[in-house]
């Protein structure tokens, strides 16, 4: 079932984060609260998002992922949540339908219960629905105050609560289904004294008094609607993502050799049968393939990696392709723009840039590669550098199918190396090499016969003449 309409409150102040983000701006396994709201929402799939917004309207706006499928309200002054809605109905103008309201603190609501409530909000027909649940320690969450009938009359805030009404066990988790005519009397919610603000939770005792049909359900489980209005809850609500997001994958058929050190970001998509280490950071829109090793210290970002490729220890992975069976690290720099092909290795201490390598190629040992085009079956030998920075530009090097540069060697760019040639190890290679050709740059070796043998007898005599002098001396 798909409301016309959703409106996210996220404009308020968040003091008891006791931050300067904006508190919706807080993230959860890589996404902020407010982008897993827009998230579960946009599973739903309503006609119109619309998202209230208050001083930092521009961070938030832009922190949103496809923000072109959402509405913004702002509500310069956060007085209250009963405010917030206001500011929301000019873009809902036109709708004549059933309107859900959520929190934008709510990271952890899921679409099945949003369904579920909404189902029950146009089955019973009522005017407002809100949904509630039990919640093991009340809190600070407003209580749903029934009468003895059981019929919802109001909910009252903590803070004006008392200590009798304060025991109540049955909250608002701040999803709200409203009818047009409930919106309606918006405007007729008061200043609420004690707090300064409009509170949303006032307009159920208004439409109540005016005989609309009212009621709270209790469905979904209390975790789902944990309200994060400090670190403290944050913490909780990261705690609950990280579960929901490893028992996803532990389904999947993924393994964890230590899930409670695992970072997994809760956009990141793992395949059956890929192995993670401890320690192990998988950040953004990352995608690991099927039967991949992920060993101990490796951070993966926004990236793909293919199907039984190994990440060995302490690797760093950021906006780059690793293709099947490749194999990077330990050590490695894989640097944005980069694309390992299949089966290449690249091992200790390498950094690769914005370089394409081919398949099977190697490049084993302490080297750095950076714009280059490396062809296939290519062998860079240990300590090779492409120097591809002039002070002012960056320059290319081309290297061939099947070339052999030997250790040491560095290759100053703009510079090609043709297919099947040989660099000579230590090398400094500014002119292109054409195929199958051996270039080699280095001075020649000269031998001395006995100079060291010489060096050290001058040595020794030396010495026994100044010890001879001393003597002379005493
Ligand atoms: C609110 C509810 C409470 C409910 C709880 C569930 C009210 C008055 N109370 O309390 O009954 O149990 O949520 O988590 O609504 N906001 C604005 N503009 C404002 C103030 C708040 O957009 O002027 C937004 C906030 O960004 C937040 C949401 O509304 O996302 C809720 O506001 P918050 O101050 O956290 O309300 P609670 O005290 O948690
Ligand atoms: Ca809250």
């Amino acid at each position: 079932m798909k409301p016309a309409g959703v409106v996210v409150l996220a404009a308020g102040l968040g003091k008891r984060m006791n931050s300067s983000l904006p508190k919706v701006l807080h993230a959860i396994q890589g996404s902020s609260m407010l982008q897993h709201v827009l998230n579960t929402l946009h599973e739903i799939g309503p006609q119109k998002i619309v998202v209230v917004v208050g001083k930092n309207a521009g961070d938030i706006r832009r922190s949103i992922k496809n923000a072109g499928a959402v509405s913004f309200a702002v509500q310069k002054d956060a007085i209250g949540t009963g405010d917030a809605l206001s500011k929301a109905l000019p873009s809902l103008r036109g709708l004549k339908e059933t309107i859900v309201v959520v929190n934008g603190d709510t990271p952890l609501v899921s679409p099945e219960t949003i369904r579920k409530f909404l189902m029950l909000h146009k089955k019973k027909r009522n005017d407002l629905s809100l949904l509630s649940f039990a919640a093991g320690d009340p809190g600070s969450y407003g209580r749903i105050f029934r009468n003895e009938k059981g019929e919802v009359l109001s909910v009252i805030e903590d803070r004006d609560a008392t200590t009798a009404q304060k025991s109540i066990t049955e909250v608002n988790s701040g999803v709200y289904a409203i009818e047009p005519g409930v919106l309606r009397m918006l405007k007729e919610i008061k200043l609420n004294a004690l707090k300064g603000e409009f509170y949303l939770t006032d307009i159920v005792h208004i439409a109540k008094d005016r005989g609309m049909k009212v009621d709270a359900f209790m469905i979904g489980s209390e975790e789902e609607f944990l309200g994060v209005n400090t670190l403290r809850e944050l913490e909780k609500a990261r705690e609950l993502m990280k579960k929901r997001v490893i028992e996803k994958w532990l389904g999947k058929g993924v393994y964890f050799i230590d899930e409670h050190s695992v970072f997994l970001s809760s956009d990141a998509e793992i395949g059956r049968g890929t192995t993670i280490y401890p320690n192990v950071h998988i950040e953004g829109d990352t995608r690991l393939g099927k039967g991949c090793t992920i060993y101990p210290n490796v951070r993966i970002r926004d990236s793909v990696i293919g199907d039984g490729a190994v990440i060995r220890d302490s690797t760093v992975i950021e906006n780059a392709v690793v293709k099947n069976r490749a194999s990077v690290g330990p050590f490695a720099h894989i640097r944005p723009g980069s694309e390992i092909g299949p089966g290449a290795k690249i091992g200790n201490f390498v950094e690769i840039k914005k370089s394409v390598i081919g398949s099977r190629t190697k490049a084993s040992h302490l080297s750095y590669i950076g714009d280059a085009k490396i062809g296939r079956d290519v062998n860079i030998g240990a300590g090779t550098i492409t120097c591809n920075y002039d002070g002012c530009k960056k320059h290319v090097t081309a290297i061939g199918d099947g070339v052999f540069i030997g250790s040491d060697s560095q290759l100053i760019a703009p510079v090609s190396v043709g297919k099947g040639a040989y660099v000579g190890a230590g090398s400094t290679i500014t002119r292109d090499v054409p195929a199958k050709a051996l270039a080699l740059s280095r001075t020649e070796q000269k031998n001395v016969e006995g100079w060291a043998l010489n060096r050290r007898l001058k040595v020794k005599s030396e010495k026994l003449r100044v010890k001879g002098a001393k003597k002379h001396k005493h």
